[in-house]
């Protein structure tokens, strides 16, 4: 005769134990266990399946005492006054160079060990015959990023100034700013473009060439820095700004 499940009931079955027993801590851990390390990786690996972000982040950005400076004169056709701290050069210029007074200092304000300020004075002793009409200076900078990647670039700010009438004074104020081409990335060190801005060793006169500085710098297919304008005296500020960033390939594969 064949047999048929009539009734069916679930067994619950306890067991007892004191609060400081070795099964209460056990069961403690198991639970502490399920909720607390998946939070921890959730968090440490900024979100799930994050393909890009941003974030902020202050860089690290110290002069490098790299002046490049050419000050166009009004009174002959052609005329011009340049100096740099490159002595190749200096050699180029012959009749054309002279020297400046130059003072730079850089000021970190919060003193939270990042440089937030450079104030950069460059006095040019002129003849009374001597009119500048324009200015065109370089100033090099060591450019570092750590948070996400370790990024490490020299970039430059890049002032160009005319007038009509011939000055005395010119009085810049300006920030320091990232243009970024392409994200960042999630790890490792990216020193693609710790490469001078000017080849200081050069002999040749089109490597001082500032239309072809500027262009080769521009042409930079990644994050870069653009300059800022007017005045002698210059400020110079940087900002904290956001960066993008990509996740890597493993980061996806964590999940
Ligand atoms: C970047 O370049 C500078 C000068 O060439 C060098 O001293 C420095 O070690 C480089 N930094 C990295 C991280 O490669
Ligand atoms: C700088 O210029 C010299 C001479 O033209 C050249 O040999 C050298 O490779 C250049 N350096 C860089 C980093 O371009």
């Amino acid at each position: 005769m064949a047999l048929y499940e009539l009734f069916a009931h679930p067994v619950e079955r306890g067991y007892r134990a004191g609060l400081c027993s070795k099964a209460a801590l056990f069961l403690l851990l198991a639970t502490a266990l399920t909720y607390i390390p998946p939070l921890l990786v959730a968090f440490r690996s900024h979100g799930f399946w994050l393909k890009r972000s941003s974030y902020e982040e202050q860089p690290t950005v110290r002069f490098q005492h790299q002046v490049l400076l050419v000050a166009l004169l009004g009174s002959e056709p052609g005329g011009f006054l340049a100096w740099s701290t490159f002595p190749a050069f200096n050699r180029l210029q012959e009749g054309h160079l002279r020297v400046p007074l130059v003072s730079a200092r850089e000021e970190d304000r919060n003193q939270d060990g990042k440089m937030d300020m450079l104030h950069f004075k460059l006095e040019l002793p002129l003849q009374s015959t001597e009119q500048v009409l324009g200015v065109q200076l370089i100033l090099t900078f060591s450019y570092q990023l750590h948070r996400m990647s370790t990024f490490v670039m020299q970039s430059m700010a890049f002032l160009q100034s005319s007038f009509a009438l011939p000055g005395s004074q010119l009085y810049v104020n300006g920030d320091l700013r990232l243009q970024q081409k392409q994200p960042l990335g999630y790890g490792g060190l990216d020193v693609r473009y710790n490469v001078s801005v000017i080849n200081g060793t050069s002999p040749f006169a089109s490597d001082y060439d500032l239309t072809r500085i500027v262009a080769a710098y521009q042409e930079r297919n990644g994050p870069t820095v653009a300059g800022f304008q007017k005045r002698k005296e210059g400020f110079l500020r940087c900002l904290k700004r956001e960066q993008m960033w990509e996740a890597s390939d493993w980061k996806l594969l964590q999940w």
